[in-house]
């Protein structure tokens, strides 16, 4: 059974920009999902070695794993943008489609048309047939929900990264979608700008609910988001709960990886970022990832 999932505080939002929030047209209805016993393997060589994951309907679970682990296979999996080679992956009890229109995907680069307007680029979001006075309403909801009224007749190069990939963040919740994918979406931003945009992603999920998956390199990241943290390591990994000393390396890559991991993450979001009990999950997780936290910094003054 998939976990329960606490219901995110809906009061908790807070406009970005003054005035009254217009209303939400088509409110989206989010999504559980599962992948069973799911494998990916190119020309022979495996990266997925049967990947088995429940989400429930609205839960934020955030991924962590070494590059090249196939954390983006995951989710172009889950998209239907890419086929599984064995398993199975299902979003409400059926079978994802190719480029499932149950899913959005948000990527690291905002992927913006630089000749059109940032209204015009959340519109390309929209589900298709849409009536014109009821795709305008949506986009001036969207670009509200993001903070982005003042900036939506400008155009992506005029305006900041931070703004482009809240826009991007706006096109893909567009089309309302029941699963939102979002692969490294902050990675390429400032570490503030990188807090405000996870403060915000917080704010859009409590405001138009949706299932998340998001990939992360950022284990405090993962932390401050997550409903569950997920990652993905080596078979070896995985039986021995991922201690340290538990990885023989020849077996490294060999089989695919798996769910090493799940992290339940204590407390009510938004979390305090200095909480204790994150800071000890902080360590476990990085130590997952094969990094040591207890590692003495080297002496620059050894004593005589
Ligand atoms: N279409 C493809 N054809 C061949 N190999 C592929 C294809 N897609 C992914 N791979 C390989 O699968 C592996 C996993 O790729 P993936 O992009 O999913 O990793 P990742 O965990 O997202 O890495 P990173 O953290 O660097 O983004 C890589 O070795 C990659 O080269
Ligand atoms: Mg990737």
């Amino acid at each position: 059974m998939p976990p329960t999932v606490p219901t995110t505080p809906t009061t908790r939002l807070t406009p970005l920009t003054s005035g009254r929030a217009a209303p939400s047209p088509a409110v989206a209805t989010a999504l559980p999902l599962a992948f069973e016993q799911v494998t990916r393997s190119y020309g022979g060589r495996t990266v997925l070695g049967g990947i088995d994951l429940e989400v429930a309907a609205g839960e934020i679970v955030t991924i962590l794993g070494p590059s090249g682990g196939g954390k983006s296979t995951l989710l172009r999996i889950l998209g239907g943008l890419d086929r599984p080679s064995g398993g199975r992956v299902s979003i409400a009890g059926s079978p994802v489609a190719p480029y499932d229109p149950r899913c959005a995907i948000g990527f690291q680069e905002p992927r913006l048309l630089p000749w059109r307007t940032l209204a015009q680029n959340v519109a390309l979001g929209l589900p298709r047939g849409l009536a014109k006075t009821d795709a305008a309403q949506r986009v001036s909801h969207l670009l509200e929900l993001v903070g982005l009224t003042h900036a939506a007749e400008q155009r992506p190069r005029e305006v900041s990264g931070g703004m482009a990939q809240r826009a991007s963040l706006a096109r893909a919740l567009a089309r309302n979608p029941g699963v939102l994918l979002l692969d490294e979406p902050f990675g390429a931003l400032d570490a503030l700008t990188r807090l405000k945009m996870q403060d915000l992603l917080l704010d859009v999920h409590a405001n138009a609910p949706t299932t998340v998956l998001l990939v992360t390199h950022d284990v405090d990241e993962a932390l401050q988001l997550g409903d569950r943290v997920v990652l993905l390591g080596s078979r070896g990994d995985s039986r021995s709960d991922s201690r340290e000393g538990s990885r023989d390396e020849s077996d490294e890559g060999q089989d695919g990886t798996v769910v090493a991991r799940v992290v339940a993450v204590p407390g009510e979001r938004p979390r305090d970022r200095g909480d204790a009990r994150l800071a000890h999950l902080r360590a476990e997780l990085l130590a997952g990832l094969g990094i040591d936290t207890h590692r003495n910094p080297p002496q620059r003054n050894p004593p005589q």
